[in-house]
């Protein structure tokens, strides 16, 4: 291939860029020969860091900012932005060849940035935001969603193709999160006690494997298309579609939000909810935010209860007052509306303008760090009395806790049926959210810490051996994989926290799909074959 001017002053920034990172400028430029080779030559699908838009490209989707300041997070040497399949396995199988892993990004909501960051490890982003085609099939009740779309995109195209109001997605309550993660780690939402895990309502997908086939269901097999439902699409390949099973919703829905403090009897309200919440009915959905808010004797706990009811004002203010007199809901409270504006309300958006269900980037840029429990037996007054002061006296800490319903359907599908194991005998989900302004690497590591301090604190009121925690809310704390290699026995730990049971079924999935770990990042499933 003859040399020419633009293509020699490529190959000298990329010596320049991976001076830092320790990998060949060869691997990369026969990376890149190598997808228009094998595609219909548009270089516009590869961003490299010498190009002016790698670095917007790379941030436009990043959630969490705190990997910007973080010392040892990698940047992609590339960025392909695939406009066909055909791109999709090019990637896949230039990469192998030439020792680049692909990091797949949909939504880039990823907890720990897995997506847009490696920890040392050299890597292309494979993004897939122009794979975001959505076909609903109203009479058939399913749609076909490109993994590079939002769970919000997919609202909206319900509602459009369909004009139908009774036609749902069981998608996440914050509207910019990816098809393709969210799907690929189970997937939750306010319809979660009436229908499961967005992973329990999947009828068929397509995906391209470690050898660049394109595959459905019927072609990858039953064991695969189990493992991608709930057990890491990250590990086992690239999704480039999910065909979803919409579920049904009444014509109108009801919502409320409410504030409660401590001076209001907080614990025992809370207390009370875990097992109202847990006992309702599926139609059925409170879930409570709360963290600590002013200052001196201002200083206080403030939890924003949220519910919706799949039925109509009276019913619901009914259900509270029978249930749940001691929320002190009013009728005044509560909004019947369509299911379509339920999903604005949840995001925080006015629910009359239907289009911000398009805006792909609605939400605040910034640092922060996640960690999520189950609790098996209630939380006692005196232990909620407890936490709350952990709360109040961490002043320079803002830790919003995420409490979240159970049962329901999730009582009655099998803990094997799907990779995401957590079914009956859980009675409440907790998330620890905690965020702070972009700060370098040692305020970084000093809110860290005060994280996982936190989490010791909560291990006797939650559930262990093994501890439970939802694999999308992403924590490398728990363990990672060592650079270059995966052993199935150091991942153990942290595999059974996120899939319990599951864990040694995905291990043999990863051992027959992908033995060599060409799908690689720090919590990848390792290949087990013993
Ligand atoms: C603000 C916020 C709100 C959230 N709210 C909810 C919620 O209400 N309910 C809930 O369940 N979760 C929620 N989450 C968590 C969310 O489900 C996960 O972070 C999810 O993995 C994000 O998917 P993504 O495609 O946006 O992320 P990405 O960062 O693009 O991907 C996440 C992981 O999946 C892999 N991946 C993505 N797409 C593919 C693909 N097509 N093929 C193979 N691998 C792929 C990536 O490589 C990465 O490892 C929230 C997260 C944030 C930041
Ligand atoms: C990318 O994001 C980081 C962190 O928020 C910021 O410092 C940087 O300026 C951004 N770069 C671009 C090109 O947007
Ligand atoms: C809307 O979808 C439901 C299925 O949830 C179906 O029973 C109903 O007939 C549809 N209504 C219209 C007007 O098409
Ligand atoms: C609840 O508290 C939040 C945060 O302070 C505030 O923005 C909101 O207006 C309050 N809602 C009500 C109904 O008081
Ligand atoms: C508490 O709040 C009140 C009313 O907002 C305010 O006047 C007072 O200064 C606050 N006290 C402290 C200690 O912040
Ligand atoms: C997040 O960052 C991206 C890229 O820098 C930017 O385009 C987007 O507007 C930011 N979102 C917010 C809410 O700040
Ligand atoms: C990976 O780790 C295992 C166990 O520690 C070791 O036996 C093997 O040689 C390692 N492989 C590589 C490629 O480093």
């Amino acid at each position: 291939m003859a040399s020419t001017p633009l293509a020699s002053f490529t190959i000298l920034s990329l010596l320049l860029h991976v001076a830092t990172s320790c990998v060949s400028a060869q691997s990369y430029e026969a990376f890149r020969q190598c997808f228009l080779d094998r595609t219909i030559r548009d270089s516009s699908r590869i961003h490299s860091p010498d190009t002016p838009s790698f670095y917007s490209i790379h941030n436009a989707t990043i959630r969490n900012s705190r990997f910007a300041s973080t010392s040892g997070a990698t940047k992609p040497a590339f960025i392909v932005t695939p406009g066909a399949t055909l791109d999709v396995q090019a990637a896949v199988t230039c990469g192998k060849a030439n020792g680049l892993h692909l990091r797949v990004r949909s939504g880039g909501h990823d907890y720990e940035a897995r997506s847009s960051y490696s920890n040392g490890d050299p890597f292309v982003i494979l993004d897939l935001t122009d794979f975001r085609s959505i076909a609903v099939d109203a009479a058939e009740g399913t749609a076909w969603v490109g993994a590079g779309a939002t769970v919000s995109e997919l609202y909206y195209n319900i509602n459009t193709q369909t004009k139908n109001d009774t036609l749902a997605f069981t998608g996440s309550l914050c509207a910019s999160v990816g098809i393709g993660g969210f799907i690929g780690g189970g997937g939750l939402s306010a319809l979660g006690r009436k229908y499961g895990a967005a992973a329990d309502n999947i009828v068929d997908a397509t995906i391209v494997d470690v050898n660049g086939r394109h595959l459905d269901r019927k072609a990858m097999g039953e064991d695969l298309f189990w493992a991608i439902r709930g057990g890491s699409s990250a590990s086992f390949g690239v999704v480039l579609a999910y065909k979803v099973q919409l579920v049904s919703v009444p014509p109108s829905v009801t919502v409320f939000r409410v504030n409660r403090t401590l001076g209001q009897g907080l614990s025992k309200l809370v207390e009370k909810w875990q097992t109202v919440s847990h006992d309702s009915s599926g139609d059925l959905f409170i879930r409570i935010l709360a963290n600590a808010v002013g200052a001196g004797a201002n200083r206080t706990i403030l939890a924003t209860f949220e519910g919706m009811f799949l039925g109509g004002h009276d019913d619901f203010l009914s259900v509270l007052q029978n249930s749940y007199p001691e929320l002190g809901v009013e009728a005044k409270d509560l909004t019947e509306m369509k299911w379509i504006e339920s999903t604005l309300f949840f995001a925080g958006y006015p629910t009359t303008d239907k289009t911000l269900l398009l805006d792909r980037r609605p939400y605040k840029n910034r640092t922060f760090k996640g960690k999520s429990d189950f609790a098996r037996e209630p939380i006692s007054v005196e232990a909620w009395d407890k936490i709350w002061k952990y709360l109040l006296d961490a002043e320079d800490e803002v830790l919003q806790i995420i409490l979240s319903p159970w049962g329901g359907k999730f009582d009655e599908i099998a803990e094997d049926a799907l990779p995401f194991p957590h079914r009956k005998g859980n009675l409440i989900n907790l998330q620890y959210f905690l965020f702070w302004p972009d700060s370098p690497d040692e305020v970084n590591q000093k809110h860290l810490d005060w994280m996982r301090g936190f989490y010791d604190f909560m291990a006797p009121y939650v559930s262990s051996n093994p501890r439970a925690t939802y694999f999308n809310v992403k924590d490398l704390d728990l363990g990672t994989n060592k650079l270059g290699n995966t052993t199935y026995s150091d991942a153990t730990v942290w595999g059974k926290t996120y899939f319990q049971g599951n864990f040694e079924r995905l291990a043999r999935v990863k051992a027959r799909v992908d033995p060599e770990s060409y799908f690689w990042n720090e919590q990848s499933i390792p290949p087990f074959s013993a």
